[in-house]
């Protein structure tokens, strides 16, 4: 990966063509909420978000994506996207973020895309990642995710300047996580359990005044890891991730390790930085699909659709909201 230093930066013009992007796959996604059909949903937000980045000037190619080649027919991993006559770009999708809260109508449901410069985004296979992320305002070095997790909390507390009850982690609500949510409430902190979404959680994170959450634990998805490291690269903050195989079963293991090697990462346990897993100059948007406290979800007045999208650039760590009415978006 190369030095952030180097980064040229994107065109921001781009900016507007990517929040278009998860817009048109949120409202795609959005007409499934509550059909209780995970792979409809899904299956409409990447067509819709596939179809809408085959217009953008980018000479584009998928890094994290629906899967490899044989497993997914769009937004594969190593499709090239986009019209071929921009700048080359690396692109990491989620189109939809919480494929099961979408089939529930629960809260928090998004469409999320990352681009950065070629080669700034970690190749990240389809497995568990250890994540731990803080907003910004924090020293450097304060997480860890080889320190006791009662160290960090206190030294959050501290930085803070109050009582580590005041403290909260956000955390994904798994069996794989009892211990780690033990150890967060013997050290005195409290634990926000979310259903799924993990990107979102980190997103929280940077913002306690507002969310209540101080850092984001445990482990979820590492292509969510990388999108969600794209983000806090615009907002500011502290993560980081390693791949953790050992959450998978052994019969999967081998398989997931050997695919890792493959895409480039010899060692199965390195600790990745935020900078490891985004670095350069890189966009970042999120669509609601569904409402949650981060966006609103996609509102349908008519024949048109309402969407709130939050949309950021690392370079100059703007971020902005931007609420969009769009006609006939099924003529698309
Ligand atoms: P999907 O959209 O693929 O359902 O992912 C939702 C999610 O909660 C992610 O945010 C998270 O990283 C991952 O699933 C956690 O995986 P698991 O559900 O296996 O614990």
């Amino acid at each position: 990966m190369s030095n952030d230093n180097e980064s040229a930066g994107l065109d921001r013009v781009l900016v507007l063509e990517v929040a278009r992007v998860t817009e048109v796959a949120a409202i795609a996604a959005a007409r499934w909420r509550g059909q209780g059909k995970n792979k409809d949903a899904d299956r409409a937000a990447v067509d819709a978000m596939r179809r809408e980045l085959g217009r953008v000037h980018i000479k584009g190619r998928v890094v994290i994506g629906e899967g490899e080649m044989d497993e997914a027919p769009m937004l594969y991993i190593g499709e090239e996207v986009g019209t071929g006559d921009g700048p080359a770009v690396d692109i990491a999708v989620d189109p939809l973020e919480g494929t099961t809260i979408c089939a529930k109508d629960m809260p928090n449901a998004l469409a999320v895309i990352a681009i950065a410069e070629r080669g700034r985004l970690l190749n990240a296979p389809d497995m568990y990642m250890d994540k731990i992320a803080i907003g910004p305002g924090y020293p450097d070095g304060i997480i860890d995710l080889d320190r006791p997790v009662a160290d960090v909390l206190r030294d959050l507390a501290k930085h803070k300047g109050c009582p580590v009850r005041e403290v909260t982690a956000c955390i994904l609500d798994r069996d794989r996580h009892t211990d780690l949510i033990k150890q967060v409430r013997a050290a005195g902190a409290g634990v926000r359990l979310i259903p799924d979404g993990d990107i979102a959680g980190v997103i929280w994170a940077t913002d306690p005044k507002q969310t209540g959450i101080d850092i984001y634990l445990g482990s979820g998805g590492a292509p969510e890891g990388v999108l969600a490291a794209a983000a806090l690269r615009c907002i500011g903050g502290q993560m980081q991730g390693r791949l953790a195989p050992e959450r998978h079963t052994d019969k999967e293991r081998p398989e997931l390790i050997a695919r890792a090697r493959k895409m480039g990462i010899p060692d199965i346990r390195r600790k990745y930085s935020m900078l490891d897993m985004a670095s350069g100059d890189v966009i970042f948007s999120a669509s609601g699909v569904t409402s949650g406290s981060l966006l609103s979800g996609v509102m349908f007045v008519g024949d048109m659709a309402e969407t709130e999208t939050v949309v950021m650039r690392a370079k100059t760590g703007t971020v902005r909201r931007i609420r969009t009415r769009t006609r006939n978006v099924d003529a698309k």
